[in-house]
């Protein structure tokens, strides 16, 4: 047969049996799910803004569903029951991530906490938990006040000489200096230009890194493609490698000067709990808590900003709050005490949280047996995204008006509402591999946010909304880059 003729014939085929494996059903239990295309799967069906496109399809296929995410089986959980009974009553079958080739360069091939599997996953969350928890509440509670209090004075020198305020660089400063702290006992210094300086170097390395793995690359999800990304694979190695080897140097020096009567930090404390045997595995978490620590709490302050500008009633219900507290209390910064006073800015986080929710599909999970839950059939290797955008924006969880901004509804009059206790304790993952760094990111946003909104008012500079449009990724961010003016609240 002529060659010619062989090559399309071969390719036809693959065609049809790729389509015949993807819509095949796995057992009479599957739960339903759109006709998939060969090679892609669904990913037509996604777009650029997979979030809501999933939250769509959960509207039409249900509060669990099944997708092929190019050559990987999915499924969708969207209903809060069964999220509950898959990440928390059968979490030891979900403990797994996907491997995907970026998480695999990302991670040293799959060490550390992020992006490590099971076994391994929980001999060093128990080490990180039990570092954690040593690390004296004290100084993380001195490390928050004294970067807050760097970030206003940074806000009131853009205010006092009447200039646009660019909140993204200060506030990615402000959470990473945090980590940075907390982890290493290093900082960006105040007067460092954050786009100098061996750490900003450093930083931006960690940015590219979360954009690599956020971006949903087609040779992640379509083994096809990865012949294509050999090149882009090396440079991304590179940039890691180097960040990898910075955190080596700072690892040695901890070493070299570690008082085990007196530990500094978290890596002081990680060396110390691991008697020093595990030394990669604590760098690359290292690396994970700069990854996953600084870019979700910078991105959700800015929504918070967004949203207090375009509904500036909303900002003055906050403001007066947090005046009328701080007149109560005779002292002009809000601390972590303060955080049971403050009903209503609490609740404008959770409902930013909820309509811009900052891991808008958590962080995919992999089953590692096959298990059939509320008479759904789930293959062992199946892929597993937790929809939790979906479930704080459908009318069917939320009611109605879930398209509104109305905070009060996570107002309950006697504690938590209904919805609170439905949604409000998704937005960080549930059951035991949910997020690590939770409080301190609830800490985070509540003294970022009361501090900034108690000491400015937040407006637009041409007085029109701001757009709220998002750009997806593991974390979303908006699409347009947040400027805003700046007016102080204290007299002058
Ligand atoms: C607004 C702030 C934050 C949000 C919304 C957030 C959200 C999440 C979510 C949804 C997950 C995936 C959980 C799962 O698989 O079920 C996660 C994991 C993780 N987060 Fe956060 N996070 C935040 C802040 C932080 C901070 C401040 C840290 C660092 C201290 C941190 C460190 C981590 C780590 C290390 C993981 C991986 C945990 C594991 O696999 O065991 N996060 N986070």
């Amino acid at each position: 047969m002529n060659v010619l003729l062989i090559i399309p014939c071969l390719v036809i085929f693959w065609l049809a049996f790729d389509f015949y494996i993807k819509n095949k059903s796995k057992s009479k239990n599957d739960p339903k799910g759109p006709i998939a295309l060969p090679i892609i799967g669904h990913l037509h069906l996604l777009g650029d803004k997979p979030h809501l496109s999933l939250t769509r399809l959960s509207q039409q296929y249900g509060g669990i569903f099944k997708i092929w995410i190019g050559d990987h089986y999915t499924i969708i959980v969207t209903c809060p029951d069964l999220m509950k009974k898959i990440f928390i009553k059968h979490s030891e079958s979900f403990l797994n991530r996907p491997h995907p080739k970026s998480f695999g360069i990302y991670s040293n091939n799959f060490i550390g906490l992020a992006f490590v599997d099971k076994d391994d996953w929980k001999v060093t969350r128990k080490l990180v938990a039990t570092a954690f928890t040593k690390t004296k509440i004290k100084t993380t509670s001195d490390i928050l006040d004294n970067q807050i209090k760097l970030l206003i004075d940074e806000m009131n020198s853009f205010e006092k000489s009447n200039e646009i305020f660019y909140p993204n660089r200060s506030l990615r400063k402000f959470a990473t200096n945090i980590i940075l702290k907390m982890v290493f006992s290093k900082e960006i210094s105040a007067n460092e230009n954050e786009n100098e300086g061996i750490l900003s170097k450093f930083i931006e390395a960690i940015q590219l890194a979360v954009n690599k793995l956020g971006s949903g690359n087609p040779e992640d999800v379509i083994s096809f493609f990865s012949y294509f990304s050999f090149y882009s694979n090396i440079k991304f190695k590179k940039q890691v490698d180097e960040i990898r080897s910075f955190l080596k140097d700072i690892y040695d020096q901890h070493v070299e000067t570690l008082n085990p009567e007196n530990p500094r930090d978290l890596f002081d404390q990680m060396i110390i709990c691991s008697q020093g045997k595990d030394v990669d595995t604590i760098i690359q978490v290292g690396m994970d808590f700069l990854m996953a620590g600084s870019d979700t709490v910078s991105a959700t302050l800015e929504w918070i900003m967004i949203y207090m500008i375009n509904y500036p009633n909303e900002q003055e219900i906050a403001y007066n709050e947090l005046i009328n507290l701080v007149n109560e209390k005779q002292s002009k910064q809000i601390t972590l005490d303060d955080r049971s006073k403050t009903p209503y800015l609490n609740a404008i986080i959770k409902e930013v949280l909820r309509m811009k929710t900052t891991a808008p599909l958590s962080v995919p999970r992999q089953c590692s047996e096959d298990i059939t839950i509320d008479d759904y059939f789930i293959p062992k290797g199946t892929r597993v995204i937790q929809n939790i955008y979906g479930l704080g924006n459908s009318e069917l969880y939320v009611g109605p008006d879930y398209k509104e901004f109305r905070p009060t509804r996570f107002m309950g009059k006697d504690g938590a509402s209904d919805i609170d206790k439905l949604v409000g304790s998704q937005y960080f993952g549930i059951g035991p591999r949910s997020c690590i760094g939770e409080s301190l990111g609830v800490f985070e946003l509540f003294l970022a946010s009361s501090n900034i909104l108690l000491n400015f008012q937040l407006s637009s500079c041409d007085g029109k909304l701001i757009d709220d449009t998002e750009i997806f990724g593991i974390t979303i961010h908006p699409k347009t880059p947040l400027k805003i003016c700046l007016k102080s609240r204290n007299e002058k």
